[in-house]
């Protein structure tokens, strides 16, 4: 019997692994600087946090959450995002007491049963951080950038920022409205989907991708126009803070985002080598959904970057340099194989990578397979280097070769570490 895995999930292997924590460890970098802890929470939740999070009516809650019944009868779903565990555990767990802001990320798989394509899969990983407390402009436009810091220490290039304001719960009423009025003037000709979020969504009709529906939405009422004096302040200001830090974005009236938690300040990070699933990261304020959890009135904003997509654009760009061994030992005859073993475990010792022949094949069959791993140096052991004590070292990048005492190994490879 051969077992597959499921479709949409993907093992990740080397030597992609390495562009994986390479990523990891550039945004941990970025959010120590910018003063965000880890924070882990469980993949497995209770079902409610997601509808009342992420909204009843969105599409990852009717169609994409992997939901079932667990042994104690509690309906329970993997979670398609971290924003809603993060801030069920924040109010668990009275984070609103440590000292303000709170500052979060975390990394981790989400699930969603999308059908998949290129970019869209059902296990998808997501680095995401979250800031509490504070309702400042400042606080948008600094995690805005810290995102674009965050993807330029990945090494990634050209990609668009796009923004937009979404209002809030006193504004968005009347956008509501001349959407409504808007839509439907012509809504038996919008698609199904459509109609149906007219009901219960009309925002989400501006971001609809039928063809059709984006010619009929030509002309719909923009959002900005609607914005309260409060909100139109809050995002005059972060565009004002964005110019001055020489963000480059572009207004986007229609990014409206599939998640139903979002106030004011919506985000997205875009590239045009991603195809249809052209989102890198996304994110913005969600002011309301601390206290529709049970806790205090508690102003956040907050955004995930997509992994594979990362990773997939980074491999397009080319460039990625594959981790290899500093050190290859290759040894002839039984007791040169024993001292080569010995030295190998002592390069490790001082924190050097070395690999070892494993025992008997031809010296040229072993340094085929040194170069092969990509090593940097070869060293050379046989019987007559160990009755003179010094082996042979060959740099399989620069062709150059030499002699180094036994006792010097280290010192010598250090110097080419
Ligand atoms: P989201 O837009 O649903 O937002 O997802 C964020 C990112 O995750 C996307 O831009 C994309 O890169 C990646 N992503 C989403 N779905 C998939 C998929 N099926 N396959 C591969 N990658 C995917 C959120 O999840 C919000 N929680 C972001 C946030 C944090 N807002 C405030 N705080």
């Amino acid at each position: 019997m051969k077992y597959s895995g499921l479709k949409g999930m993907e093992d990740i292997l080397p030597p992609d692994i390495a562009v994986w924590q390479g990523i990891e460890a550039a945004a941990r970098r970025v959010f120590d600087r910018y003063g965000y802890s880890e924070i882990r929470v469980p993949i497995l939740e209770s079902t409610d946090i997601f509808i009342r999070g992420i909204g009843e009516a969105t599409d990852i809650v009717e169609k994409e959450m992997y939901t079932f019944t667990d042994k104690g009868n509690r309906s329970v779903s993997m979670r398609p995002e971290g924003t809603a565990p993060v801030v069920r555990c924040y109010v668990e767990k009275n984070l609103h007491t440590m000292s303000s802001p709170q500052k979060f990320f975390y990394s981790g798989p989400m699930f969603r049963y999308e059908r998949p394509q290129k970019g869209r899969f059902r296990q998808f990983f997501q680095i995401g951080a979250e800031a509490f407390g504070v309702a400042a402009p400042a606080m948008d436009a600094e995690i805005i950038i810290m995102l674009q810091h965050l993807l330029e220490a990945i090494g990634l290039r050209d990609l668009n920022f796009e923004i937009n304001s979404i209002g809030c719960a006193e504004c968005r009423p009347s956008y509501r409205q001349a959407l409504l009025d808007f839509f439907g003037a012509k809504l038996d000709e919008y698609c199904p989907d459509c109609r149906r979020r007219y009901e219960t969504n009309p925002l989400r009709i501006l971001d609809c991708k039928v063809s059709r529906c984006s010619e009929l939405r030509q002309g719909a009422p923009v959002v900005i126009d609607f914005l309260c004096e409060d909100c139109k302040i809050h995002f005059g200001d972060v565009l004002s803070i964005l110019s001055a830090f020489h963000v480059s974005h572009t207004l986007n009236p229609n990014l409206v985002r599939g998640l139903d938690y979002y106030t004011k300040t919506t985000f997205e990070v875009t590239s045009e080598h991603l195809g249809a699933q052209k989102a890198v990261a996304a994110g913005g304020r969600y002011d309301r959904l601390v206290r529709e959890f049970g806790g205090p009135d508690t102003p956040a904003i907050g955004f995930a970057m997509g992994m594979e997509r990362i990773v997939a654009l980074l491999k397009e760009q080319g460039g990625i340099e594959q981790p290899a061994p500093l050190v290859y030992v290759a040894t002839l005859g039984k007791a040169a194989e024993t001292e080569g073993f010995k030295i190998v475990e002592q390069l490790r010792d001082h924190g050097l990578w070395a690999e070892q022949s494993y025992g008997s094949s031809s010296l040229k069959s072993q340094l085929r397979r040194a170069d092969r791993i990509g090593a940097r140096v070869a060293l050379i052991l046989g019987d007559n280097e160990l009755q003179s004590g010094c082996l042979q070292w060959k740099d399989l990048k620069q062709g150059r070769q030499g002699e180094v005492a036994l006792g010097n190994v280290v010192d010598f490879l250090k110097g080419h570490a």
